[in-house]
């Protein structure tokens, strides 16, 4: 894995926006891992403030994202189909039927996990994937336990990470239980990874990514196996490496 150490959460944000923006504009055609969360918000700003002063047409981009909660309406303040909306898509010229992300309102949740897979398949897999990192090592939505060679899945969220994500809901009752995630394997599968973390909550999981044996205790000791990984990190996330 590549170790990029920033200053603080404004130069993550700034270098992550940079890296997406680069991408973007010396592709053909760019299918972009997206992930939600604290951690990427401001990047999203930067991202489309460059974008927009650049007029950069955004026809040859799709983006996929990462994960989904179960039961929550696309159009619920909490989904990360909002998020997404609200944070990113309302503000550039992608199209929206180049976008894509779980539906966790689906009646079947099984069927709506294989489209989801089939959907990557069709779009030729993702080019660059961003990622966060929940404090307890989870990437996406893949808590500890997750097996490596998971697919797109529904899963049970993990009591911390209910926890952690009550702070966006007004109790922590409205929190859901569950979600749709793309699978580790499914992540292993993108061209190349960009972890981003900021703050001293990330550096103990930072460092069991990194340095950690692999083991699903720790999912994302997973992406050890991935040849091109940069974690993008502030000085309080990398506080224990
Ligand atoms: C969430 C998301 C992840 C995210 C992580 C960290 O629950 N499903 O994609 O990376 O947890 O979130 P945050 O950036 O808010 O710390």
């Amino acid at each position: 894995m590549k170790l990029e150490r920033v200053e603080d959460y404004n130069e993550m944000s700034q270098k992550a926006a940079e890296a997406i923006y680069d991408k973007i504009v010396n592709s053909d055609r760019v299918v972009l891992g997206l992930a939600t969360g604290s951690t990427p918000e401001k990047m999203y700003g930067i991202l489309a403030g460059m974008l927009n002063e650049n007029s950069v047409d955004l026809s040859h981009v799709y983006t996929v994202n990462l994960d989904e909660y179960v039961g929550l309406a696309s159009d619920h303040p909490q989904s990360y189909h909002h998020y997404m909306k609200n944070i990113f898509f309302d503000h550039v010229p992608i199209p929206p039927e180049n976008t894509f992300i779980p539906d966790g309102a689906a009646t079947d949740l099984d069927a709506e996990v294989k489209r989801y897979d089939r959907m990557l398949e069709e779009i030729g897999g993702v080019d660059l994937q961003l990622l966060g990192i929940g404090r307890n090592g989870h990437i996406a939505f893949n808590e500890p336990g997750t097996a490596f060679d998971s697919r797109t899945h529904v899963v049970d969220l993990a009591e911390t990470t209910i926890k952690d994500n009550a702070r966006f809901f007004n109790t922590i009752e409205e929190v859901p239980t569950r979600a749709i995630s793309m699978g580790l394997d499914t992540i292993l599968d993108a061209k190349s990874i960009l972890l981003i973390a900021s703050g001293e909550g990330k550096a103990a999981a930072i460092d069991g990514m990194i340095n950690g044996v692999e083991s699903a205790d720790m999912p994302a000791t997973v992406l050890q196996r991935h040849d091109d990984v940069t974690v993008l990190a502030d000085k309080a996330a990398m506080g224990k490496l």
